[in-house]
């Protein structure tokens, strides 16, 4: 077994706060990696990765790709439009067709929630969550936590916001969960009909107002609406949903605190969760989430597939 103990990452669900910080550790060092001008180190050499990536994306798959290669492992990119899951393939007979050709590991984003936990039981090699459906984003947990605690120096007693569509947010779901073990204040906000049912499992507040949600926090997180997974009745019209729900530097001057951090896992809709002003401001961390990304996902690859020398 790995230093981490896991086989597979599938959710941040069932890591212990150890595990989390091993990860966190182990992405600075990649950071530093990130940061020489040569920027590939042998870790992983000779193994390949597949990214499957049957939903849409441009930052994890792209920061995946990009994590494989500086640690020298081959990545193949497999996209639902080019692969025979749109000839009607199985999820599971596509995966057990590419662990045939002796690949190493399989990073997966699927459309429903569990999909990578199915393929986990069935192949031999470790299966990465690139997020699945509404389930969990690990992976973007993790670059998230990463990012605050660089600019905070630790994540204890945190008091954070989320805000948006949490109902069908993978990424707060995720987030929610590794919260648990660094005993955050987290507050919820949006319309009622976006909030999560089993909003007392992750011990989160709900605050109808974002005014109220939004003072004195460490951090607020904007989501996107998730329109793709909303059905028709729930979703809420924008305008009136970026009058009360949009983060703008206005609202930010007037309710936040001077210090706070703003983030979002992308892709921003502009004009209806945020304006330009807000997530161009100051405060602003979103860039910073991004190029966390890559270092994070090395740090996972690193871990799983029990890497070598970073020399
Ligand atoms: C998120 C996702 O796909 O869950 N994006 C990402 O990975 N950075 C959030 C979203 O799509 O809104």
């Amino acid at each position: 077994m790995n230093a981490l103990g896991l086989r597979h990452l599938l959710g941040m669900r069932d890591l212990t706060r150890q595990q989390i910080d091993l990860l966190l550790d182990n992405a600075r060092a990649m950071a530093a990696v990130n940061e020489r001008r040569i920027k590939k180190v042998p870790s992983l050499r000779g193994l390949t990765i597949i990214n499957l990536f049957l939903e849409n994306s441009t930052r994890t798959r792209t920061s995946f790709e990009i994590a494989a290669k500086r640690l020298s492992a081959d990545a193949v990119n497999i996209t639902a439009g080019g692969s025979s899951v749109a000839k009607g393939e199985t999820l599971l007979d596509t995966a057990r067709n590419l662990e045939a050709m002796a690949v190493d590991c399989l990073v997966v984003r699927d459309g429903h929630s569990g999909a990578p936990h199915v393929l986990a039981e069935a192949l031999k090699i470790p299966v990465v969550n690139a997020g699945d459906g509404v389930n969990e984003h690990p992976t973007q947990a993790l670059l998230d936590l990463y990012t605050i605690r660089e600019k905070r120096g630790s994540l204890d007693g945190l008091k954070i916001a989320i805000v948006g569509d949490i109902r069908h947010s993978r990424v707060a779901r995720s987030n929610m969960w590794a919260l648990r073990h660094y005993a955050a204040e987290v507050r919820l906000s949006g319309p009622a009909t976006l909030m999560p049912p089993d909003l007392d499992a992750f011990g989160a507040s709900y605050y109808p107002d974002l005014d109220e949600a939004i003072a004195e926090v460490d951090v607020i997180m904007m989501l996107r609406i998730q329109q793709e997974r909303i059905k028709g009745a729930n979703l809420p019209p924008l305008r009136e949903y970026s009058n009360e729900y949009g983060l703008t530097a206005a609202r930010l001057r007037r309710s936040a605190r001077e210090d706070v951090i703003v983030m979002h896992p992308g892709p921003i809709n502009r004009g209806v969760e945020m304006s330009p002003d807000a997530a161009d401001g100051p405060w602003s961390l979103i860039l910073d989430q991004v190029t966390a990304g890559v270092a994070v996902r090395m740090a996972v690859l690193h871990l799983l597939l029990g890497g070598g020398s970073l020399e």
